[in-house]
């Protein structure tokens, strides 16, 4: 009997040192220590014995189990410590490892362009103002002494929604929206959208403006000047400089197109200013007395200029872009080019 019980505790141990994880361990455990395990049918088997001899070997069967309980427990806690080793060894991260790169997206050049021509003029004092996209007429043209029978209005090819309503061809409607509101002094900026029925490398049916507009008493066209030469500087290069040539517009009297001398050339002429030294970049003028009357400015009193330019125009020249299409097929080859 005492072999017996030698030989199981021998068998017991060997199996629970062989167990390579916690499963096969558990299993082992079972089979000697379960409810139905070997040792437990040992002192089930103790009814069988004879009266004097059930004690003494309750209590050797008892000391086997205790020391077998140990010993399992001994071997759980090493082979859990194992598979946390393994486990760790396993999922362990290289935390000096470069990590994968997230694409961060870029302004496109002509939000560049705006934030820049927003920066310089709120610099200088300017309030910015935007219009409504679907204009009527009145705003788009009739205030802007352009009135239907008007030949001027063929120099912009309109998208008419109604009779009475359009998509804005020009951001100077907001000068109208505005001057109804405001008292001079005053100077606004107005950023946005226009669209035109026109196509082609440097055209695009939508595009953006900047306009301008400053009225107080006094104003002139060298203050027009002296403040875009300003802006020339700031947005070209230090030494830009402005020229004045005289145009039409109906809303503005004198009417100038402004030329800024060439960045990429300083003046000489080059193939992107085409020999002259000069770059078309913006139409101004005084404001035609009439555009003040209609918003019940009086023009005896008060002065003023205004100015527009386009947005694209302005990003095409000073990023070197030669399709205006590049603007709005959101090729990420291009748009990846426009980095801080
Ligand atoms: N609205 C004109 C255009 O779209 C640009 C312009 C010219 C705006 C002269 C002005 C201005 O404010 O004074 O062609």
């Amino acid at each position: 009997m005492q072999q017996d019980l030698e030989q199981m505790q021998k068998e017991a141990e060997e199996a629970a040192l062989s167990a390579a994880d916690s499963r096969s361990l558990y299993e082992a455990k079972t089979k000697f220590l379960g409810r139905t395990g070997l040792v437990t049918a040992l002192l089930k088997g103790m009814k069988d014995l004879a009266a004097e001899a059930r004690p003494a070997f309750g209590k050797k069967v008892n000391e086997l189990r205790e020391k077998l309980e140990a010993k399992f427990a001994a071997c759980e806690s090493a082979l859990k410590a194992k598979e946390l080793r393994q486990k760790l060894a396993e999922e362990r991260v290289d935390v000096t490892m470069p990590g994968r790169k997230g694409k961060k997206g870029t302004l496109h050049p002509v939000t560049r362009i705006k934030n820049q021509l927003v920066d310089i003029f709120a610099g200088m004092g300017f309030e910015i103002y935007e219009g409504p996209e679907i204009e009527s007429d009145y705003y788009n043209f009739t205030a802007l002494n352009t009135p239907a029978d008007h030949p001027a209005r063929d120099m912009q090819d309109t998208f008419y929604l109604s009779e009475e309503f359009l998509l804005r061809t020009q951001t100077s409607a907001g000068q109208i929206r505005y001057m109804e509101k405001k008292k001079p002094p005053f100077k606004m900026l107005s950023p946005g959208k226009v669209f035109r029925s026109d196509e082609d490398a440097t055209h695009s049916p939508m595009f953006h403006q900047m306009e301008g507009l400053v009225v107080d008493k006094g104003i002139t066209l060298c203050d027009l000047q002296g403040m875009l030469n300003e802006f020339a500087r700031t947005m070209f290069s230090e030494t830009s400089k402005t020229r004045l040539r005289p145009s039409y517009f109906p809303f503005t009297e004198p009417s100038v197109e402004v030329d800024v001398s060439c960045a990429s050339c300083g003046g000489k002429g080059c193939s992107l200013c085409k020999g002259t030294g000069w770059i078309e970049v913006l139409g101004a003028g005084m404001v035609n007395r009439r555009v003040l009357e209609n918003c019940g400015i009086d023009p005896d009193e008060y002065t003023g200029f205004a100015f527009g330019m386009g947005v694209e125009r302005i990003a095409m020249l000073k990023y070197g872009i030669n399709n205006i299409k590049l603007m709005t097929e959101n090729d990420v080859r291009f748009l990846e080019q426009f980095k801080d």
